[in-house]
């Protein structure tokens, strides 16, 4: 068997802590590349981590090579504290990344967005979301899959109050988010990494996928 090599951006983030996990247990790849600001403190055979500067494009092109990509990258408004190093973390990172390694051969990408995303919404998490999409699908990847979650569930070493709460208030009223309300109900970080890790290596077309999509693909249903 051909073992694929995946490349991922946001390794140390809650999403990507799971996918880069599930790639160095999964067989179907042979190598993966983690692209960092700060290191992972994995050791694993598989496993070359890359210390990059991603406001320096050229140190991204020597290392760009990969067949699957995976972005988990992203920030808040509050610890970007502007709007501008927001987009810059959440649009113009993973379109460098994006278009850096389609240049260098890879056929998929993979990115979490967030539920809610699209480029002609008002407010302006949701459209840098939108945006960011549609500028992947520009790109021309064979694949490009987009993963909006609602609130993410898991455990951060980082205190997030807001999204403690909200993860609170939503534990308790899931069980009667049924039906429609399934895509706005909470999905654990983990699932969202199985999903990627699973519709990588699946072979399916481009396509967008919301919580319930996602706890679906995570469930093997
Ligand atoms: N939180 C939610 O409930 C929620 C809901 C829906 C969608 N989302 C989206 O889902 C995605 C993954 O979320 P998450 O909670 O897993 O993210 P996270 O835990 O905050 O991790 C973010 C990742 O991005 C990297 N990063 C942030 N700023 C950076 C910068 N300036 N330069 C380089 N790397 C940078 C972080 O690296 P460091 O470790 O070096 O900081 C980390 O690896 C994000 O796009 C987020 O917007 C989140």
């Amino acid at each position: 068997m051909d073992r694929k090599t995946a490349l991922i951006v946001g390794a140390t983030g809650l999403v990507g802590g799971h996918v880069l996990r599930l790639l160095l247990e999964n067989a179907g790849y042979g190598t993966v590349k983690a692209l960092v600001r700060r290191t992972t403190g994995i050791k694993h055979p598989k496993l070359s981590e890359h210390l990059v500067n991603f406001d320096d494009p050229k140190s991204l092109a020597a290392i760009a090579s990969a067949d699957d990509v995976f972005c988990c990258l992203g920030t808040t408004i509050k610890k970007a504290k502007t709007r501008e190093a927001f987009f810059r973390v959440d649009f113009t990172y993973p379109v460098l990344v994006a278009k850096t390694c389609e240049a260098a051969g890879a056929g998929q990408f993979l990115i979490v967005t967030a539920l809610g995303a699209n480029p002609r919404s008002s407010i302006f998490y949701n459209r840098v979301k939108g945006e960011v999409e549609e500028a992947i699908r520009d790109i021309g990847f064979k694949a490009a899959h987009i993963f909006r979650p609602s609130l993410l569930l898991g455990k951060r070493s980082e205190k997030r109050v807001m999204e403690g709460l909200g993860g609170a208030v939503f534990r308790v009223i899931a069980p009667l988010m049924r039906g429609p309300l399934d895509k706005y109900r909470p999905v654990e970080a983990a699932d969202v990494a199985r999903a990627m890790v699973t519709t990588a290596l699946s072979g399916r077309k481009s396509a967008v996928y919301e919580s319930h999509q996602i706890r679906q693909i995570a469930r093997g249903c």
